[in-house]
């Protein structure tokens, strides 16, 4: 039986020529994602936080334990910020235990709150869902 082939040949060069632009598009797209890399001091004070389990009572970005308040915007809280994080860092509140941080390590957690504090608000009601479904949040750091 003959069949041509050339079509279908045709038809799948135009679905794969789409399907590449589609995803040329999805992922050249700076979309909403406000992406931060972490400073060296940073990390190091990213890997204090896991170490000493601040996650078992803290949130960030609303996930975390629940003994404690959510860290995400301490830093740049108008009431609290740098000193204000330090000082819950030396000294024991509530049941927040005790840390014998070198000044250093307590740079190091400031720093990663610090940047942690740039990559958004929460929680973050001022969003809007657009006609594309993506969900527009209104990011720290965007102009
Ligand atoms: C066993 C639970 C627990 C652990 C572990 C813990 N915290 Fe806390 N933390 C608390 C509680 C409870 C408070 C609230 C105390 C108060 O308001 O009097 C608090 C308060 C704070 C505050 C002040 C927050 C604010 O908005 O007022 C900061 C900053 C903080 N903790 C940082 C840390 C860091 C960093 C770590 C890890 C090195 C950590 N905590 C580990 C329980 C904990």
């Amino acid at each position: 039986m003959y069949t041509n082939s050339r079509p279908y040949i045709f038809v799948i060069a135009i679905l794969l020529t789409l399907f590449g632009i589609y995803n040329y598009v999805v992922y050249n797209t700076n979309g909403y994602v406000a992406a931060e890399k972490l400073s060296p001091l940073a990390v190091k004070g990213q890997q204090l936080f896991q170490n000493n389990r601040c996650w078992s009572c803290h949130q960030l970005y609303g996930l975390g334990g629940y003994l404690g308040p959510d860290l995400t915007n301490v830093y740049s809280n108008e009431n609290k910020g740098p000193l204000y994080i330090k000082a819950f860092l030396n000294s024991s509140v509530k049941s927040m235990p005790q840390f014998n941080f070198l000044e250093e390590e307590k740079d190091a957690l400031v720093q990663y709150l610090k940047q942690v504090d740039e990559t958004g608000i929460y929680p973050n009601y001022d969003a809007e869902i657009e006609a594309t479904g993506w969900v527009k949040l209104k990011y720290r750091n965007e102009k």
